[in-house]
């Protein structure tokens, strides 16, 4: 036995671009590190500048994207990390898959960072979806390529409705709920 806070996990969030996992994972990464977990975060914009530079958005890329992350996070969370991953992931298959590797190792927590396309549209921080409604990029998530909606998620953080803070507090109130992570120093 492992007391709460010594055994690996993967925290996977889901969800268009925009939709918030990027600000979600990285502040649910600086509490758990906070905690005094062992923490790697894992960005989809990251991971495309190194181990999946060269890979595009078709089906077949984006699999293989999720797959290395997904073989990656599985291999952390064997040595103990506390793994949160940020990737768009569209297909449900796929998340399936890699949480079934995952799950070969440690827990695996997946977090839909819900919002419509519409209010991602609004927010546009970085100005794809217009270049994307513009015609000006393709296959792009939300626009002209899909994202299916999970069905599994242990926790659905709607973007819409709720404020980061909340959204974050969702998360590692699961967190705490499964044993993965210990409570604030200030409630112990
Ligand atoms: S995934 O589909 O393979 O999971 P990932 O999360 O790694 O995607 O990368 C998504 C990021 O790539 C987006 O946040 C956005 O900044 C950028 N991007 C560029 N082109 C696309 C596209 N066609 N669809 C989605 N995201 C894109």
């Amino acid at each position: 036995m492992t007391s709460t806070g010594t055994r690996g996990f993967t925290v996977w969030l889901t969800g268009l671009s925009g939709a918030g996992k990027t600000t979600i994972g990285h502040a649910v990464a600086v509490e758990l590190e906070r905690r005094g977990l062992h923490v790697e975060l894992l960005d989809g914009d990251v991971v495309r500048t190194h181990l999946s530079k060269g890979l595009g958005f078709s089906h077949e890329d984006r699999d293989t994207n999720i797959e290395r992350i997904g073989w990656v996070a599985s291999r952390l969370t064997r040595h103990g990390a506390a793994v949160v991953v940020a990737a768009i992931s569209p297909y449900d298959a796929t998340r399936k898959r890699v949480r079934a590797l995952v799950e070969e190792e440690g827990p695996f927590v997946e977090v839909w960072v819900k919002a419509t396309v519409e209010e991602c549209v609004r927010r546009d921080v970085k100005g794809l979806y217009a270049k994307a409604l513009a015609g000006e990029i393709t296959q792009f998530t939300g626009v002209d390529d899909p994202y299916e909606n999970p069905d599994d998620a242990e926790v659905v953080a709607d973007t819409v409705a709720l404020t980061p803070a909340e959204s974050v507090g969702l998360v590692l109130a699961e967190l705490e709920r499964a044993g993965l992570a210990p409570a604030p120093a200030s409630t112990r």
